[in-house]
């Protein structure tokens, strides 16, 4: 039969058992994030349409992938297609800047972009990420990074390959933005189509070109790294020491520029070693003068977010087989009250139990019980039968007995 409706192009359900997962890494992120004294953060899934496209530049590919629509009152909204700048506007509103002068934060949400969907990349997809406001210091560059990589560790994801880049402030990047139009109007004729619009709009988004004909061009360009102030080379340098206190191996990757706009410094990504390009799994960095462009005060800031859909493909988890303690009968109305005491105890005492409201016969809750891998069954009538399905040992029993019976088996 064919269901009257369908989801919108570009989303998916998340079905069980597939759930276990999405909860096992949910659970993984909360519990390595508060290890770390991040707290969680939860912002509304609109905001108003300038926030992301004054902050995350009008150019980006994210800014024009949005949703947007026009409310009631001519109001423009977007649902949000990124977690750092509602974050950054939420830190400034509640006045957390002044409260937590070094303010960590977590989150795990879902995003809109409208892009071509394909293997990896949805129209609405879910990240976790960190961000964190009220230091320069490259201990704090390199702590977010050890938290994106101690959840991949926790999640069993080893063979990925983090890239590490800094790509200067404002000043060495407008330098660094001449030279390169410069070079590759050297070889304008030579580049794609699409690198030949980004040379007019933003030359550095050239280097991230995927195009064949590009990656000759971009190989020979000239690299930020020669034009970095004395402190961006020690502040790049001091976090890539820390990495290597850390054991954590990286690549620097000269032409690592990120799709968003607030970036400066440090940049990163952690890609897998899979085929294929939707191969990022995190990407993050420092935004130094985000906040104080949104209205709040002077804050450096870093962070990162990572595709929970992209580790999931990663992942390949074998899916636990969803135990059940108890499987409960009870099928005669008279004893319904009884019954329900009965599953109200086995809850509050912790066990995971299944009760058949469906009311099969009890040849084919048997049946049942034995397939569900459940390790007991309880039938409830007049008497009270426990039976233990792996050695098939059955007992009737008093309602009070039920728990010290469980527990000696
Ligand atoms: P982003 O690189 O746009 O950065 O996204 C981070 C990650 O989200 C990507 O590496 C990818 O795994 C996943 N992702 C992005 N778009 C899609 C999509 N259409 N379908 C599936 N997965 C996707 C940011 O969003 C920044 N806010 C990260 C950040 C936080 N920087 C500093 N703090």
């Amino acid at each position: 039969m064919k269901s009257k409706y369908q989801k919108i192009k570009g989303t998916f359900d998340i079905l069980p058992p597939e759930t276990e997962v999405w909860q096992h890494i949910e659970s993984t992120v909360h519990s390595v994030c508060q290890q770390f004294s991040f707290q969680e953060i939860r912002t509304p899934a609109m905001e108003s349409v300038d926030l992301f496209k004054r902050n995350i530049g009008d150019e980006t590919d994210v800014s024009k992938e949005m949703f947007v629509w026009e409310d009631q009152s001519g109001k423009e909204i977007s649902l949000k297609p990124e977690m750092t700048a509602p974050v950054v506007r939420a830190y400034i509103e509640s006045g957390f800047f002044r409260k937590y002068p070094l303010c960590k934060l977590y989150y795990i949400d879902s995003f809109f972009r409208r892009e071509k969907p394909q293997k990896g990349r949805q129209r609405q997809f879910n990240q976790f990420g960190v961000e964190a406001f009220g230091t320069k210091n490259s201990e704090q560059d390199a702590e977010i990074i050890l938290i994106a990589k101690q959840i991949l560790k926790k999640l069993d994801i080893n063979n990925t390959n983090l890239m590490i880049n800094n790509i200067g402030d404002s000043n060495t990047r407008s330098k660094y933005e001449s030279k390169l139009k410069t070079y590759f109007n050297d070889h304008k004729n030579s580049l794609s189509e699409l690198s030949k619009i980004r040379l007019e709009k933003n030359p550095m988004r050239i280097l991230d070109s995927k195009e064949k004909e590009d990656q000759t061009i971009i190989e020979n360009a000239p690299l930020i790294r020669d034009l970095l102030s004395k402190e961006e080379k020690e502040h790049f340098n001091a976090v890539l020491k820390h990495l290597k206190g850390l054991g954590i191996d990286y690549n620097e990757n000269p032409h690592l520029v990120r799709g968003l706009d607030y970036y400066n410094g440090t940049t990163f990504e952690i890609t897998t070693q899979s085929e294929g390009s939707q191969n990022a799994l995190c990407g993050g960095g420092r935004y130094d003068s985000l906040v104080q462009k949104m209205g709040g005060p002077e804050t450096p800031a870093v962070g990162f977010a990572a595709g929970i859909e992209r580790i999931i493909l990663e992942a390949k988890q074998e899916l636990g087989e969803n135990h059940i303690d108890i499987y409960i009968s009870c099928n005669d109305e008279k004893y319904i009250s009884k019954g329900f005491n009965i599953i109200y105890d086995l809850i509050e005492n912790g066990y995971k139990i299944f009760f058949d409201t469906n009311k099969k016969n009890i040849k084919n809750q048997i049946k049942d019980a034995v397939k569900s891998n459940a390790k007991f069954m309880i039938a409830i009538n007049e008497t009270i039968t426990v039976k233990n399905l792996l050695s098939k040992k059955e007992k009737n029993v008093s309602e009070g007995e039920i728990l010290a019976f469980l527990k000696n088996q």
